[in-house]
């Protein structure tokens, strides 16, 4: 290991327990063990992966013995260390009073670490680029190795291009002038040297090895002798595996009615399902929301004009196959006459070989589909991705620079004075089911949460807006920090900010807040522990945030030695890690003299960053030596539909909001009906309903009813109908992901070798919980299957046992024995099945590996969120809105939530000033993900016991 990382790391993270303050003697042996020992080098090969499972006395000197007794299992480590889960995991401290020496301390240290260890290799092993760059990945350009190649000529603007000429034509293309002032409609020129970087319909990139992907299509010996011939587009057939593992058991279906509810919205309607005690509905559609801005497959809503069958043939008894009856499939519920249109795909012709390094390589994936919006955060579902649909987007006459609201019934909040969305005209470039909806840049599979926030980030637009124009009122001659980098020294007044200006810097700011709560605050609750919680942090603000010694050290180090080399791992790995110091957010914003460029701000020192200077312009990006987009993989981990229950719990804020006036189906609030009900009962009202009612836990037999039987009218099918859950698996097989195991092994996890072992071993033999989780897997086994293990059959080249020989068939149970089909569950079965998770975890380790990588990409890659976050594209007033949630300066929570010290958070001053009358409600609320009204008691419980003031919610009542 490198002598400033070791050293730093020492000094930093785990200064171990050599001061006597371990838990027991055991422990104490432990941790000088592995204070001798080091830490453990980077792999240099795939198959050395971490796999997040740490030594024997790793795991005691972090956790003890509960840590030691968990580590056979295939789960990740870090989860069973000292006080990553909640009050009970923390032990009694005594000793030293060096939060790194304790056993609190070495818990969270050693999570942090091991975290860390996960992303590095993460970058190393798992960037595959479909654009046609991975030769250069691998082998290097020009004496620079693959991971610090910066530019690509698949990045440049083709002949044709209306901007070609702009960037460069034919010679070196880098963007400048009117380009890199704000986010292009189409996301060129965030990185100006590589244009066509992130824009809307350049290729999903993959997570795993090219040769991983399509294992339906059996194109290598692997893949073969992984499945064998039992996979299929329809095999297992996909609405077989919804209608058994997916469906919420319902205890009184005559108040469910498949979703349906009761007449007028009665309370009296009951739809069971799992919910999640520490997560709240109105998270479920912010990441709806989120995922319409990262990604699409859809043209315009639609697909290709071919259809094809979705299943409801065969399925297993027995572990034999056979048809299903007519009889059968009107029991199970599932539709043989249903029909989906085909996925687009952007390559499906074999794929390019090369040879490096003695062996044959793909150079890219066996076929590729487009991202047909752009990768980038930048908003794109409320300002368009394209000409069509910017078209969409309306502004105000009176004040060009705003969203157009109009007036909706005057309710008494005051927020309902700033407006609403308008609903789109019949000359509107749209698809006929979103007529009535709100007019707006990304209308497919509009709900009500999809209307709610863009509804209040509208607002919040136009709220900027306005306090810009006040600024420019009180202070018109003074600098607002704007310029254009075609006369970079022209100072741009506050007056003299043009509407258009304003309106894209609007959306910097819009976008960066939206950033901003994703990781800090809707992320903190979705994997709600305290590594997490210091984790995403460290992402955004810097792991030692206030510790300015560590900061500079680690700024210094990350800049000096890692930031410009063209070594591979010190250009990928290192950076990644020391990055975390300072923060990943603002990285190369500022440039001190003949210091390195990624500082912060330091008021002894002067700033030369320069508009002038496209290396300082674009100097804070770091792609890892491949061009960012979206893996298909991240999409498929953010197949959420679980997460949505059957009825939303309507209550109103200006009455008892502990009362539940109506049970309102989802379904009823879809497309044009969202509009209706957002503005027939107010934002405020929705708010707080989707605000205090539970998401629906990730978990088997769990999806919405109304999601299996979705009418989509572009379909004209027989029935009409899709089961959008049973889509998802459809999807994801049409579009190659690697089934659940290989998903684990290319990821760097440790793979499972039963179903046996998605049953959670914390939990008591015989208790419920574990009970149900035994049927489940029963479940599981009677859908995919077993069959008769060779051992002769090496399966994988991602991993090896760990006694260095290949896996097998036979996952290490003797040959010819009759093993469970773990490896051809489907990815999202498999992580819907992951029992066992890490504290607070609405998500399973599995999925959360991949948001690992790719959370951190989004904002290392994008140059607004790292060198270009200056005054000269976001205005001086837009940057103090981004860093401190609005122009109050920074507003303090009450009380140390978790044990911290912290701002208020930053979704909830945009919905104190979008929502102004949600204040008293509010007041109770530390993050606006965790619903509204649950007590959140001292150190990450999950209980759900109302908060003072709340205990005749009805929610409350029972246990669930
Ligand atoms: C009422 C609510 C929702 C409806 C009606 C709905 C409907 C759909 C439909 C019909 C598709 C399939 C498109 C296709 O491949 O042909 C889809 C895809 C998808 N949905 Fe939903 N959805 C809803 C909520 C959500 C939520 C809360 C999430 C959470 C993240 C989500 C995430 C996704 C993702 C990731 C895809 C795949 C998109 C792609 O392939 O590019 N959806 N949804």
């Amino acid at each position: 290991m490198d002598n400033p990382m070791h050293r730093l790391l020492i000094g930093t993270l785990l200064v171990l327990g050599l001061a006597g303050c371990a838990t027991t003697q055991a422990d104490l042996e432990a941790c000088l063990t592995l204070a001798e020992r080091g830490f453990r080098p980077i792999a240099e090969e795939r198959s050395q992966r971490f796999l997040g499972k740490v030594q024997d006395f790793t795991a005691r000197c972090r956790g003890g013995d509960k840590a030691v007794a968990l580590r056979s299992q295939p789960w990740v480590d870090w989860a069973n260390y000292w006080a990553t889960g909640d009050a009970s995991t923390k032990p009694a401290e005594s000793g030293s009073k060096d939060r790194h020496l304790s056993p609190t301390g070495r818990g969270i240290d050693g999570a942090l670490l091991d975290l860390e260890y996960q992303r590095i290799e993460l970058i190393k092993f798992n960037l595959f680029d479909n654009t046609g760059t991975y030769k250069d990945y691998l082998q290097g350009r020009d004496g620079v190795s693959g991971p610090a190649v910066k530019t690509w000529d698949e990045m440049r603007l083709p002949k044709g291009h209306p901007a070609y000429d702009a960037v460069g034509g034919d010679g070196t293309q880098v963007c400048h002038g009117d380009l890199i002032r704000f986010r292009t409609l189409t996301g060129i020129c965030n990185d100006i040297k590589n244009p066509a970087m992130g824009s809307t319909n350049q290729p999903f990139a993959r997570n795993v090895e090219f040769e991983a992907t399509f294992p339906d299509l059996g194109k290598t010996d692997l893949t073969w002798n992984r499945h064998g011939d039992r996979l299929g587009l329809l095999k297992p057939d996909p609405q077989l595996i919804s209608r058994k593992l997916f469906t919420r058991p319902q205890s009184q279906p005559d108040k469910c009615r498949e979703g349906h509810g009761l007449p007028g919205d009665s309370p009296e309607a009951s739809c069971d399902y799992r919910k999640a005690p520490f997560f709240n509905v109105l998270a479920a559609f912010w990441i709806q929301f989120m995922t319409h801005d990262w990604f699409s497959h859809l043209v315009e809503g639609h697909n290709q004009a071919e259809m094809m069958t979705v299943g409801c043939a065969t399925q297993r008894v027995g572990n034999i196959e056979k048809p299903v009856t007519p009889d059968e499939a009107a029991k199970l519920g599932c539709r043989p006459e249903d029909r989906i249109d085909k996925s687009y795909f952007a390559q499906e012709a074999g794929p390019p070989t090369f040879t490096a390094n003695g062996k044959e390589h793909l150079t890219r994936s066996y076929k590729t589909t487009n991202n047909t919006v752009t990768a980038w955060w930048d908003a794109s579902q409320l300002y368009g991705h394209d000409e069509t649909s910017r078209r969409r987007v309306k502004r105000d006459p009176a004040d060009p620079a705003k969203f157009l609201l109009v007036s909706a019934d005057p309710r008494p909040g005051s927020g309902d004075r700033m407006g609403y969305l308008p609903v789109f005209e019949p000359s509107d470039p749209i698809n006929p089911q979103w007529a009535g909806q709100e007019a707006t840049a990304f209308p497919d599979n509009w709900t009500v949460g999809m209307s709610f926030f863009h509804n209040v980030f509208a607002r919040e637009h136009n709220l900027f807006v306005e306090a810009l124009r006040q600024r420019a009122a009180a202070t018109p001659d003074a600098d607002s920090g704007l310029r254009n980098p075609l006369r970079p020294d022209e100072a741009i007044r506050y007056r003299d900010v043009s509407d258009d200006e304003l309106f894209e810097v609007a959306r910097l700011v819009v976008s960066a807040e939206i950033a901003k709560v994703h990781t800090t605050e809707w992320t903190t609750q979705l994997l709600y522990d305290e590594p997490l919680y210091l984790g995403m942090n460290a992402n955004w603000h810097g792991l030692f945030r206030g510790h300015d010694l560590v900061e500079a050290a680690l700024e210094k180090i990350t800049v000096n030695n890692f930031g410009k080399s063209t070594d591979a791992k010190k250009a990928a790995q290192w950076y990644s890690v020391f990055a975390s110091g300072p923060g990943i957010f603002g990285l190369g914003n500022r440039v001190y003299a003949d210091d390195a460029i990624f500082a912060k701000y330091d008021p002894k020192k002067t700033d030369v960053w320069s508009l002038k200077n496209p290396d300082h312009v674009n100097g804070g990006v770091n792609h890892f030596g491949s061009p960012f987009n979206f893996p298909e993989e991240f999409v498929t981990v953010y197949r959420l539909h679980t997460m949505l229950p059957d009825l939303l719990e309507y209550r109103e804020w200006d009455k008892n909001p502990n009362v539940v006036r109506n049970k309102i189906p989802v379904v009823d609030t879809f497309r044009g009906k969202a509009t209706q009900a957002i503005r027939e009962r107010g934002l405020a009202n929705w708010a707080l309903s989707i605000g205090r009612q539970r998401l629906g836990l990730l978990t088997l037999q769990n999806h919405p009813a109304f999601l299996q039987n979705l009418t989509l009218p572009r379909l004209q099918s027989a029935t009409g109908k899709i089961d959008v859950v049973a889509l998802d698996l459809i999807r994801d097989r049409e579009r190659g992901v690697p089934r659940f195991n290989e998903f684990r092994r290319q990821y760097g996890l440790r793979h499972l070798t039963s179903f046996d072992d998605f049953v959670d071993r914390r939990l008591p033999q015989g208790s419920p919980e574990r009970l149900e989780q035994e049927r489940l897997v029963g479940v599981l086994r009677e859908v995919y299957g077993q069959h008769r293990c060779d051992a002769s059959k090496i399966i994988t080249v991602a991993q090896v046992n760990a006694d260095g020989t290949p896996i097998t068939d036979c996952l290490g149970h003797p040959d010819g024995s009759l093993v469970d089909n773990i490896e051809d569950v489907d990815t999202v079965v498999g992580w819907l099945s992951e029992f066992t998770r890490p504290h607070g975890f609405a998500i399973s380790e599995t999925q959360f590996q991949v948001f690992i990588l790719n959370a951190s990409r989004r904002l290392f890659s994008d140059r607004f969120f790292t060198s270009s976050f200056r005054p000269e594209f976001y205005t001086h007033l837009g940057v103090q809105w981004v860093t401190d949630n609005g122009l109050d300066g920074k507003v303090m929570e009450k009380g140390r939530p978790n044990g911290h010290q912290g701002e208020v958070s930053p979704l909830k001053r945009v919905l104190l000033r979008t929502i102004p009358e949600l204040a008293p409600e509010l007041a109770h609320v530390i993050n606006a993900f965790d619903p509204w009204a649950r007590d959140r008691g001292e150190y990450y419980t999950l209980g759900w016991k109302p908060r003072a003031g709340a205990e005749s919610d009805e929610a409350f009542a029972g246990s669930q």
